[in-house]
């Protein structure tokens, strides 16, 4: 497996790969992988005969109060991972060669970046929107996979692809969970063992939610209520929304009919998680 640096070196590459009739999968990251990336990259193994992962923890995706200075970072440990499972390259550019110091030009959407993550993260997706318009530029795959953790960028993504033509598949992948329930992340890392205890409680509020919504409850509010009802009874944790929203589109509703998506976000002491359901 190789890890390359440059945009010029990963589409030569690339180019080759083309001329020998190769199928390519892309696994977009931003690093420290665990094992819900692997899941993506295990899939794109079984889906292409190459798989690209990016390891780029994407500046302009982070606000000016986000993690960006301390997101974990750990390219030998990534590295193996992708190996392991099967990849062929894992690009990592530096920020200054994905962006030129002039750079002034951002895919953004209205609609579905407006809600939920949106609200707090003003200008998260466009920088998602950007980096991954570009990744798909570069590296040209017949199919890129994502994870259902982050289900906005998942609807998002799948709306740029429609809307923008651009000629691939998106594939999207379950998400991967510890033992105990909470969904793997990356920023797991920054909880201390009291707060990685009170995180469960993202999944004790969502598994409740979905029970209703599997034993018949229509009614929105009070799917959300009892979600929020559970959150609030952990002391560390702070809710920065609960919202159940139609799937395709991710508009608001008041009654749940057809497929559907719960999502939560939680602060649990300075960390802020994400989880969500889709019925
Ligand atoms: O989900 C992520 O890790 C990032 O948002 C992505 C898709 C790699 C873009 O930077």
């Amino acid at each position: 497996m190789k890890i390359v640096n440059t945009v010029e070196e990963l589409r030569s590459i690339i180019k080759e790969w083309r001329k020998a009739g190769e199928t390519i999968g892309l696994v977009p990251t931003m690093g420290y992988l665990h094992e819900g990336h692997q899941s993506l990259i295990k899939k794109a193994v079984e889906e292409n005969t190459k798989v690209v992962v990016s390891v780029f923890v994407n500046p302009i995706q982070f606000g000016p109060t986000e993690d960006l200075a301390t997101y974990p970072r750990d390219l030998d440990r990534d590295a193996k991972l992708c190996e392991e499972t099967g990849a062929s390259v894992v690009f990592h550019p530096e920020p200054e060669e994905m962006y030129y110091d002039d750079f002034c030009t951002y895919v953004d959407m209205d609609g579905l970046t407006k809600g939920l993550c949106g609200k707090t993260r003003p200008t998260h997706f466009r920088g998602v929107c950007t980096v991954v318009s570009k990744l798909f530029n570069i590296t040209t795959p017949d199919k890129a996979y994502f994870g259902q953790k982050d289900a906005q960028q998942l609807a998002v993504i799948r709306r740029m692809v429609r809307d923008l033509n651009f000629p691939l598949e998106i594939v999207g992948c379950p998400i991967i969970r510890e033992e105990d329930g909470l969904a793997k992340s990356s920023r797991n890392t920054y909880l201390n063992p009291e707060e990685r205890q009170a995180a469960l409680v993202l999944h004790r509020g969502l598994a409740a939610g979905e029970e209703l919504v599997r034993g018949g409850e229509k009614s929105v509010s009070k799917v959300t209520s009892a979600i929020r009802e559970i959150i609030e009874n952990e002391p560390l944790a702070k809710i920065d929304y609960v919202e159940i929203v139609s799937w395709d589109g991710l508009d608001e509703i008041s009654e749940i009919d057809g497929e559907v998506l719960c999502a939560i976000a939680v602060y649990i002491g300075k960390t802020r998680l994400i989880d969500n359901f889709i019925v």
